[in-house]
This record gives C-alpha cells, sequence and structure tokens, in this order.
C-alpha cells in the first residue's frame, strides 16, 4: 500500500505570549517603542537613508534590554516559547537555552513593507505583535526549496499549507511566531491607516 510522508518540514511556531497582565504589557511595550523612536535620532536617519518606512532601532540600538525594562521582561518572557519550539524541532542543545541575543523595534507606516530576508547569524528568529491596526500586513514565509523547483508545476489554489509555495499568516496582537533564522520571509505592503508596531528578535543557544 502506498504512502506518502512529510519529510524536511519546516516549523512555523505561534502562539499567545502569555505569562499574564498581557494587555497591560503589550500598552508598556507600544508606548516603550514609540518613546525610543521619538529618542532614536540614528534610527530615524538609518531608517530614512535606507529607505525603510517608518522606523527600526535595527541597525541604530543594541541594547533594548538595558534601556528600557519592559524589553528586558519580554526576552525573559519569550525564552519558555523558545525552549518549546527547540524542543519541537529536536534541537540536540547539549545542556544549552535558546536565548534573545539580539532584538529591535519595527513600526512600519502605511505602505511601508520589508522585502524578503533571512536573519543571519541566528538559530531562531522571531516576532511579537504589539499594534496591529486592520488592514496591517501578514508576514509571508517562503519555501526554501523554492530555488529548485524550475520545472514543477504551479500548486493548486487550495493547496494544503504544506504544499504551498508560500506562507502568509496575519498578525494578531499579542501573538509570537517563531522560526529557524534561515527560512526566508518578508512583510508585503503595510495597507492599513495606522502603524503596524512589533518587535522583532533573534536568539542563539547560549
Ligand atoms: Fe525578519
Amino acid at each position: 500500500m502506498a504512502r506518502v510522508e512529510q519529510i524536511f518540514a519546516t516549523s512555523l511556531y505561534s502562539a499567545p505570549i502569555g505569562g499574564g497582565r498581557v494587555k497591560s504589557f503589550l500598552e508598556e511595550l507600544r508606548v516603550a517603542c514609540r518613546a525610543i523612536q521619538q529618542e532614536d535620532g540614528a534610527g530615524q536617519r538609518w531608517s530614512d537613508e535606507a529607505g525603510y518606512k517608518g522606523y527600526t532601532s535595527y541597525a541604530s540600538l543594541n541594547d533594548l534590554p538595558v534601556r528600557n525594562p519592559t524589553f528586558a521582561e519580554l526576552c525573559d518572557r519569550l525564552v519558555p516559547h523558545l525552549v518549546e519550539f527547540a524542543t519541537s524541532v529536536d534541537f540536540d542543545m547539549r545542556g544549552l537555552t535558546p536565548q534573545v541575543d539580539s532584538i529591535w523595534i519595527n513600526v512600519l507606516e502605511p505602505g511601508g513593507t520589508h522585502t524578503g530576508h533571512i536573519h543571519t547569524n541566528s538559530v531562531i528568529s522571531g516576532t511579537l505583535y504589539v499594534d496591529i491596526p486592520p488592514g496591517a500586513s501578514a508576514i509571508r514565509y517562503e519555501d526554501p526549496r523554492l530555488a529548485m523547483m524550475m520545472a514543477a508545476p504551479p500548486r493548486r489554489a487550495r493547496a494544503a499549507a504544506h504544499n504551498r509555495n508560500f506562507i502568509y499568516v496575519q498578525p494578531t496582537p499579542g501573538t509570537i511566531l517563531l522560526w529557524e533564522s534561515w527560512l526566508r520571509h518578508e512583510v508585503p505592503v503595510n495597507m492599513a491607516d495606522e502603524d503596524r508596531i512589533s518587535v522583532s528578535f533573534n536568539a542563539v543557544l547560549m
């Protein structure tokens, strides 16, 4: 009897952040993102020069958890999620724990986009969604084998998730997404009338 197995799976983790007083924590985080955006002139300039429509602290600040205790709390809240994901993909962690080693703010204005990329020098990457107005962009993941599919027929419109070449995930506030850092992803145009605010991070085994 024939069987078709799924092999070489690509895992995407999603969970509510949890950990208690979620609503007030997200509000603290939103306020902190806006305060840091206001004071980070270098980041504003970098975003302008790089054509990032909005603001990111990615290139300007590497000390958010020291700068603001809300980000330190976020790093702590992320650890159980990172452990669960790492366990689910069977990493042999050899006594180490996945921990956030870089974290940054993304404020994507209406009409803004973030083109396809991977996160280098990292094991697990992810995003916590803070402020997602109606119509805000999804995140789009690309099948890592796409470059090998020159002769493959297109997939049916109603293909199963594991057979699609692209997966769109519509975020909601308070949701964490985690994936292995080599997985290419992008944020299509933000069609909302307001800014889309998220906090992204990289984690390594420490
Ligand atoms: Fe990214």
